[in-house]
Formats: structure tokens, C-alpha cells, sequence
């Protein structure tokens, strides 16, 4: 074989490498919703919670998290971390004051996000990104949140007493 043959064998090698790497490191690092679908009542909590790799060996070096409410007409985030640390700048003011992580199961490659009060405009998708120096990966899941059966009473509307809940008919 002449020099440039041999060069092109080469190149094809390496080409070949970073494919089969690159396939490898997709197939390894997954992230999975732990129930696909919710359903709540509005002014409950709810907890979703999302599973990524992780290795026994080490713990991973960056860990960057952005979970985000899916909508028809927008996106909302309402979890971020950035270089393993918890970040709220990006958190949408919708959710400001309602979301609590489990810090300490992040470790175990797990996020978990009680949302607390919900609304009905919660409903929606709810998407968790990860990446790390092994790869990354998204999964979704669906939350319905319906209306209280017992919506609380505006304010000077009455004593309960004098509307009751379930008029006859
Ligand atoms: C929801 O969570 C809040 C704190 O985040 C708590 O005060 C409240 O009691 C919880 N409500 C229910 C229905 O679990
Ligand atoms: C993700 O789900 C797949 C299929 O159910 C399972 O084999 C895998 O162990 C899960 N991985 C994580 C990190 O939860
Ligand atoms: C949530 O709502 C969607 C659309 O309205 C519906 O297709 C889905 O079945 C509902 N899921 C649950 C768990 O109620």
C-alpha cells in the first residue's frame, strides 16, 4: 500500500471510533420519569421525580439539571443546576417559592421536585434535561391538575353557613 492509502485506512479508523464512542456514551447515560403520568387537585403538592445514571466508581464532575414546564404557548423552568450547584436565577416566577428539591439524592441520580400549592395552569409536561461528563439525556412526564372539589371561598362572600356547599336540586 502506498503512504496515502494508508493515511485514508487511518483516518477511516478514527472516524469509525468517534462514532462507536459517541453511540456508546448515548446508550450508557439515560434519564427516566419515575411515573409517566400525575393526576392532582389543586392546592395539593405533589412530588415528580426523575432517575439518571450514575456510576458506583465516582461521582460525576459537572452536573448541569434544567427542568422546565412544557405549555402549548411557553416554557417555564422551574429547577436548574449548574456545575452540580442549585441554581433559581432561570426560575420562573410562576414557581417562585413553590418548588423544594431533595438535594441529597442527587448523588443516587435522582431529582425530585415537590411542587407545592398546585394551580390548574400547572398541567402540563414537565421535562428534566441532565448532562454530565458521561452524556445526557431527558425524559417527560404528564401532570393534570384539576380543580379543587372544595374551592375555597372568596374573601366577604359570606359565611360558609349561608352557602352551602352542595345546594339541593
Ligand atoms: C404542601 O406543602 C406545604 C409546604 O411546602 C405544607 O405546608 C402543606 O401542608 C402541604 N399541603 C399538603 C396538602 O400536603
Ligand atoms: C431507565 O429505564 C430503563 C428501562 O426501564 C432501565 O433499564 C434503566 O435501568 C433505567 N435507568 C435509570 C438510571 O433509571
Ligand atoms: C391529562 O390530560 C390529558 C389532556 O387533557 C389527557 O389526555 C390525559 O389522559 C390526562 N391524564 C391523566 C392521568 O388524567
Amino acid at each position: 500500500m502506498d503512504p496515502h492509502q494508508i493515511r485514508e485506512k487511518m483516518i477511516c479508523r478514527i472516524l469509525l471510533l468517534i462514532i462507536l464512542n459517541s453511540c456508546l456514551c448515548a446508550a450508557t447515560f439515560v434519564v427516566n420519569v419515575t411515573q409517566s403520568s400525575y393526576q392532582a387537585e389543586e392546592n395539593h403538592n405533589i412530588t415528580l421525580e426523575w432517575t439518571f445514571t450514575t456510576r458506583p466508581d465516582r461521582p460525576w464532575g459537572d452536573l448541569y439539571i434544567l427542568c422546565s414546564l412544557l405549555t402549548p404557548r411557553k416554557e417555564f423552568d422551574l429547577y436548574e443546576v449548574h456545575e452540580g450547584v442549585e441554581v433559581s436565577e432561570s426560575q420562573n416566577e410562576k414557581f417562585s417559592g413553590r418548588v423544594q428539591s431533595d438535594k441529597h439524592v442527587l448523588k443516587d441520580g435522582r431529582i425530585r421536585l415537590h411542587v407545592s400549592r398546585l394551580r390548574t395552569e400547572d398541567s402540563g409536561q414537565y421535562y428534566c434535561g441532565v448532562e454530565t461528563d458521561d452524556g445526557h439525556g431527558s425524559d417527560i412526564c404528564q401532570l393534570n391538575v384539576s380543580e379543587a372539589k372544595n374551592r375555597p371561598e372568596p374573601p366577604n362572600s359570606g359565611s360558609p353557613t349561608s352557602r352551602p356547599e352542595n345546594p339541593a336540586f
